[in-house]
């Protein structure tokens, strides 16, 4: 038996999270049997942990938790053996099937990544998915041409984890990072990671009527969608990319094609969850060469199952700041 966060439904359907003692049995089929040690909150297991499962839960009884890192202690397959460290993202695990949230985990091996040289699993699950989409976010703006030197490059919804994240590994490859927060008393902290500059929400979370506006950015990492992406499309330089991440401020684009027409600015999409495993193997290889370690520690709340609930609906309200590292042993 072992310990995992169990949502169960109640007779409105409203589902609950509670710590259970479960068994190897009651695991997802899988060819690897994984000992978790960390996982994580990213935006997604917030709405995995509400009520009603953010519209992404599909059965309960149900144990979230998109991301986990730990050691492999039964293997089926021939890629990986008893004592070897792992990271799992995506797939919808932690949405469909059951996650990271507990103290073992089963999976197909095909879906797991060995844990790149110089990381730890701690490490693996502050970086999480928020952080290994952002790296995919920064490799996608390097494919389409960023390169230091160009202008500043913006972080929007930067105090938050994809947002921490691609500030510090853009401020590490020498980019000059403007950091978008909602909240100044972040300021500090943002520049501790590297961004050479603070933006105040409230100066770029309106649309304006007018397509285009000054040319200032060379690149973005867009971590809130809705207003806020319609509005920077129309500050890029021309030919630059923002690589659309998140929808933290909404879904909905509010914008024209001008920017395209005119400035032959890109729009790149991002996705973490289907990412194909080669990809995958390179943005965590640039994650451990690319992110600097102290700055990862900075970012670092740790945390244990207990505490997710209440951290669950917090990243929901935009409140978590940086990554939280969940000890599903502490
Ligand atoms: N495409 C993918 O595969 C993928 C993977 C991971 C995450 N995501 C998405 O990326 C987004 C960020 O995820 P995360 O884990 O980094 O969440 P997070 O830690 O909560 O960060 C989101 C940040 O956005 C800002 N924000 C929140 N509400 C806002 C609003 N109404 N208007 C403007 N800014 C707002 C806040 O930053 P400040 O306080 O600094 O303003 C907040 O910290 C989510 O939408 C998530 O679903 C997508």
């Amino acid at each position: 038996m072992f310990k995992a966060l169990v949502m169960e439904q109640d007779e409105a359907g409203l589902a609950q999270a509670s710590l259970k003692e479960i068994s190897e049995d009651q695991l997802p089929d899988g060819n690897v049997t994984v000992a978790v040690e960390y996982s994580t909150v990213n935006y997604k297991d917030g709405l995995c942990l509400s009520p009603k499962g953010g519209g992404l839960v599909r059965h309960y009884p149900h144990v979230p938790g998109i991301d986990y890192a730990g050691t492999v202690e039964a293997s089926d397959d021939d890629r990986y053996k008893p004592g070897d460290k792992v990271v799992l993202t995506g797939w919808r695990v932690g949405e469909v099937t059951w996650g990271g949230y507990a103290q073992k985990a089963r999976i197909d091996a095909d879906k797991l990544v060995p844990l790149p040289d110089g990381l730890t699993t701690r490490q693996a699950m502050a970086v999480g998915t928020a952080g290994f989409t952002a790296m995919l976010a920064v490799m996608a703006l390097e494919d389409h041409g960023m390169k230091p030197g160009q202008g500043p490059v913006l972080v929007t919804g930067a105090a938050g984890g994809v947002g921490s994240v691609a500030t510090a590994i853009l401020a590490n490859l020498g980019y000059d990072v403007a950091a978008v927060t909602g909240r100044p008393d972040q300021a500090a902290y943002l520049k501790g990671l590297g961004a050479s500059s603070i933006v105040p929400r409230e100066e770029l979370n309106e649309t304006t009527k007018r397509p285009l506006e000054a040319e200032t950015w060379a690149g973005c990492v867009d971590a809130v969608g809705g207003d806020m992406l319609a509005r920077v499309l129309g500050q890029m330089k021309y030919g630059a990319s923002v690589a659309a991440v998140g929808l933290a401020g909404g879904a909905a684009l509010p914008a024209t094609v001008i920017p395209f027409l005119l400035r032959g600015v890109n729009l790149l999409g991002i996705d973490s969850v289907m990412q194909p495993y080669d990809n995958r193997l390179r943005a965590w290889q640039r994650i451990a060469r690319d992110l600097p370690m102290d700055k990862l520690e900075a970012m670092i709340n740790p945390a244990t199952l207990e505490d997710l609930p209440a951290l669950g609906a917090d990243i929901l309200k935009g409140q978590v700041k940086g990554r939280v590292v969940v000890d599903v042993n502490g």
